[in-house]
């Protein structure tokens, strides 16, 4: 980690493994586009230095991180103010060091809809909605969707007391059902199918439940890599509306971030064309 005094304000990612991260590129992108002079610095640490490596850079001026796997429910304990979304989400991805306090907030919600809705015009309102899978990601997700007003949201898992227990935390703000995989209800079509597990980063292909794809399902894998996963492959290959990757949330989450840090909102428009002409 770089500790050497500076004068221009320092950012950066805390991941294990985070070599991968596309987060130094975008907010130097964001930083050249508003004219902000920072620094972001790629941070490789592991979760048993996870205290520490915060607490140091918070000691030697950092201003602030972005927060990625598998850090993201164990950071939300070490931050002294946390926002209601980040607090509902159970996830912090986005530190600021202010006033000797840390703060934490959580970015991914907000992103995620900004994409769906301001980048890819969907409107969620009274929408028939599907998340794959039960885990960090869903649960970070399931607050924004419900907000939109969505019609229903199911979550679909293979284990299926994780989904369960999503529902039981989520039931009073909207319609939302659990289900395994090969039960997914077929009542209406699904108007959006999102898929939260981590199946594609491992390059897997769960049987997701083929029968909710129809031609007008909008699919999204929370997931992003060089070449289409295998979930966006597969809801292509079953005839879906559309079908992309998390590029967008990635990009928009980041502009949340840079917002929250420089109180500037970046223009995501060209970030996300740079970021997709490299993908
Ligand atoms: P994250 O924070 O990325 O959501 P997580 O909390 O470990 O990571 O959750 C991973 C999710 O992907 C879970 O819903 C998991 O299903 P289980 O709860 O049944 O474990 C799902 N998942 C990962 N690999 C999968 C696979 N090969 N098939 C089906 N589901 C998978």
């Amino acid at each position: 980690m770089a500790t050497q005094p500076t004068t221009v304000d320092r950012y950066g990612v805390m991941g294990y493994p985070v070599s991968h991260s596309r987060s130094p590129l975008i907010h130097r992108l964001f930083a050249m586009q508003t004219g902000q002079e920072l620094q972001y610095e790629l941070l490789q640490v592991s979760p048993d230095k996870l205290e520490t490596a915060i607490h140091q850079f918070q000691r030697t001026g950092g201003k602030g991180l972005n927060i990625t796997l598998p850090h993201k429910a164990a950071v939300a304990k070490l931050v002294d103010q946390t926002s209601d979304r980040a607090r509902i989400a159970g996830a912090v991805n986005t530190l600021t060091f202010k006033d000797d306090e840390i703060r934490g907030d959580n970015t991914d919600g907000v992103g995620l809809l900004r994409d769906l809705t301001v980048n890819l015009g969907l409107n969620l309102n009274d929408a028939n909605i599907l998340i794959l899978g039960a885990g960090g990601a869903t649960r970070g997700i399931v607050a924004p969707l419900l907000e939109m007003r969505a019609s229903s949201l199911c979550i679909a898992n293979r284990t299926l007391g994780r989904a369960v227990a999503l529902v039981d935390q989520f039931k009073d703000m909207g319609p939302v059902s659990s289900c395994r995989f090969d039960a997914v209800p077929i009542t209406e079509q699904y108007d959006l199918v999102i898929n939260a597990t981590s199946a594609s980063v491992k390059g897997e292909l769960p049987p997701y439940p083929a029968a909710v794809i129809s031609a007008a399902t909008f699919c999204y894998d929370l997931s992003y890599s060089l070449s289409p996963t295998p979930f966006v492959v597969w809801a292509r290959e079953h005839g879906c509306a559309k079908s992309v990757m998390g590029w967008g949330m990635l990009v928009e989450q980041a502009a949340e971030s840079f917002h929250i840090w420089r109180d500037v909102m970046p223009d995501t428009a060209p970030v996300l064309k740079q970021m997709s002409v490299n993908a």
